[in-house]
């Protein structure tokens, strides 16, 4: 594959983006069961679709370390290894099980910093078919306030198809 997406995604609108993306993400990921291979091939299409996201990728439920985060497949500076629920964004997302987006991580109580250029940050959860609570999808900005409202929509939409159908 020489492409990781259609190259005409990229001056795409944010909302259009994310729409195309998960098209895309769908079209590769057909007949492709693997937990590890689908996380991966997300983290790399979502982090060259949007180049302001300075981190992107997945802390999944370890099921060996109950109410603990491992780190998953993702792309860029290395992040910490393990996040336990409640703690830093990622933790508040899990334990919480619902989206947290912050525009400003140094006013996040408990924020982790993996980068210090990071200034922004989206977490959402990750849901198997069932209902369960499987990992969280983390992207960080070196930019403030760069998630909203669309780009929750848009990762919403995209782990809902990827990991709960
Ligand atoms: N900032 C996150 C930790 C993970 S890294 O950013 C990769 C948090 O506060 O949960």
């Amino acid at each position: 594959m020489a492409e990781a997406f259609s190259p005409h995604i990229l001056p795409l609108g944010k909302a259009e983006r994310y729409a195309a993306l998960r098209v895309e993400i769908g079209s590769v990921l057909d007949g492709e069961a693997n937990r590890v291979a689908r996380m991966a091939t997300v983290a790399s299409m979502l982090a060259t679709a949007f180049d302001t996201y300075l981190w992107t990728g997945f802390y999944i439920v370890d099921p060996a370390s109950p109410g603990e985060l491992v780190v998953g497949p993702y792309q860029g500076t290395l992040g910490c290894l393990r996040i336990r629920f409640g703690q830093g964004v990622c933790g508040a997302a899990a334990a919480e099980a619902r989206t947290v987006v912050v525009s400003d991580v140094n006013a996040f109580p408990g924020h982790i910093a993996c980068d210090s250029r990071s200034r922004s940050e989206i977490v959402v959860p990750v849901l198997d078919a069932r209902g369960e609570l499987i990992a969280v999808l983390d992207a960080d900005s070196a930019e403030p306030a760069a998630f909203d409202a669309v780009d929750q929509e848009g990762l919403e939409a995209i782990v809902l198809q990827v990991f709960a159908s």
